[in-house]
């Protein structure tokens, strides 16, 4: 679905690692150029290679030679690299001679939209140094709007929002939601929670104190402030479904005593607690229910499919699939999540809405496509493909759910919102972004 372009109006390189020219095209056969709309009295249009050039390049620029270079080269070496959408990019330099990294001050960022005060909001995003809320991140900060970030980084990282740290719209606090956390704000993303099975389930009871108690301290702020609130649900508050595909009247059908638990019913009590305060003390509230996500940024080791299965083809290993494969889901790519949230904040719809992609696909499929395309990636970035992967398979993992799939009806009616990107697009993408990691040594 996508071809290399010799220019994408990216600025030149330099010689020096810039964003892959890349075109990406839509559903519709349409080149995106740009992701966001313009609705509900808030424009999230974005430039899509310029929220490529924030994490489609490698973060250190690696540096032939045996690490004893002089200042000056380094000072020449910065010189070439800040042209260009690189300038707005970290600046450290990778020694491999003696594995370490130099870092630099950053003094320009990308640039953000200039709003008028009225326009601007103050934004809290619990959970932004995460896979989601990192991108949430940029495309709220890239609009002109003040955003402060609530993290503690179990899951999440700094380096994720490392490009805006010292700007003077944004804020990153290291926090546990568990507390109590006091500040004005005008709306809460809050996404703070540990999303991956391995992860969440490393220790079930802080998972479900987290959902929990995190969740009731950001309501008591919400109230306090009346700041408008919103809480990425998800797909698992429908446990293993009895109805095909999942809309949001379904009561969903979840083993509240298994190894998921924490996390599935952590979520259903967080829901359950959000529209307690919506229905008792007017709480402005937004309940989104995501489906399976994926795209840059993304654990490459948390054990969620979509990265498992780039990392293994890419490193020419043997692809697993867990039982036959018949096991089927959707995914959706991380930018059409990001407009479905903000469309979702910023709309009047107080009822859940699903928000994720209608492509279902069996997961033996999944893995034969991820294959293909990285093999084609390689390919055309002139990259040895090796070794075609064999898929194995492996056991299967208590209560998966055997089918999943979101009716999106009610975001399409509501918000206006539909998937935009097709999960090969999506995939190029995360191919492109996990060679990158693997050229600058970090992955
Ligand atoms: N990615 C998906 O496919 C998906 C699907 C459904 C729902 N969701 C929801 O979206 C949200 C973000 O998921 P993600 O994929 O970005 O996961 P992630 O693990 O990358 O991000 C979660 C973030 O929350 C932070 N966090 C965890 N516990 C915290 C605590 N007690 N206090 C403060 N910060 C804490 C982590 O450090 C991390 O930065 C989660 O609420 C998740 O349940 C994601």
């Amino acid at each position: 679905m996508t071809a290399r372009l010799n220019t994408a109006g990216l600025p030149p390189s330099n010689g020096q690692p810039t964003t892959p020219a890349i075109m990406t095209l839509d559903r519709d056969g349409k080149l995106i150029k740009e992701v966001g709309f313009d609705r509900f009295g808030f424009d999230s249009r974005v430039e899509l290679s310029l929220l490529r050039s924030l994490y489609l390049r490698p973060h250190y620029v690696k540096r032939d030679g045996d690490g004893s270079g002089s200042d000056n080269d380094e000072t020449e070496h910065h010189a070439k690299f800040v042209q260009g959408f690189a300038a707005y990019q970290s600046k450290s330099i990778y020694h491999p001679a003696t594995h370490s990294i130099s870092y630099t001050t950053l003094s320009r960022f990308p640039p953000v939209k200039l709003l008028p005060p009225s326009a601007r909001k103050r934004i809290l995003v619990t959970g932004g140094g995460g896979f989601v809320g990192s991108h949430l991140v940029d495309r709220l900060m890239l609009l002109g709007h003040e955003v402060t970030v609530l993290d503690n980084f179990f899951t999440g990282s700094k380096t994720n929002v490392a490009h805006w740290v010292g700007h003077p719209n944004f804020e990153l606090c290291r926090h546990d939601v568990v507390e109590p956390f006091m500040i004005e704000c005008d709306q809460i993303y809050h996404l703070a929670c540990p999303a991956s099975p391995p992860h969440y389930q490393f220790n079930a009871v802080k998972t479900i104190k987290t959902s929990f108690m995190g969740t009731l301290n950001m309501l008591g702020l919400a109230k306090r402030t009346k700041a408008r609130f919103l809480i990425t649900s998800t797909s698992e508050v429908y446990g293993d479904p009895e109805v095909h595909p999942q809309n949001e009247e379904y009561w969903g059908n979840v083993n509240p005593i298994g190894p998921r638990a924490c996390y599935d019913e952590g979520k259903r009590v967080a829901e359950t607690l959000t529209y307690g305060f919506h229905r008792q003390d007017g709480v402005d509230v937004r309940v989104a229910r995501i489906f399976n996500t994926f795209g840059p940024r993304m654990n490459p080791y948390d054990g969620r499919v979509v990265s498992n299965f780039i990392i293994q083809a890419l490193k020419g290993e043997d692809m697993t699939v867990y039982g036959d494969g018949a096991q089927t889901r959707s995914f959706q790519y991380i930018h059409d999540l990001v407009d479905g949230l903000i469309a979702l904040m910023n709309a009047d719809e107080t009822r859940p809405v699903n928000i994720g992609s209608p492509d279902e696909f069996t997961i033996l499929d999944f893995a034969r496509a991820v294959r293909d395309i990285v093999e084609r990636v390689k390919r055309e970035d002139g990259v040895e493909v090796g070794r075609k992967c064999e898929i194995i398979h492996g056991p299967m993992p208590t209560d998966d759910p055997q089918k999943r799939r979101p009716d999106t009806t009610r975001a399409r009616e509501k918000l206006g919102w539909e998937p935009r990107w097709t999960v090969a697009m999506g995939v190029e993408e995360m191919v492109r972004y996990y060679m990158a990691k693997m050229a600058e040594g970090s992955l």
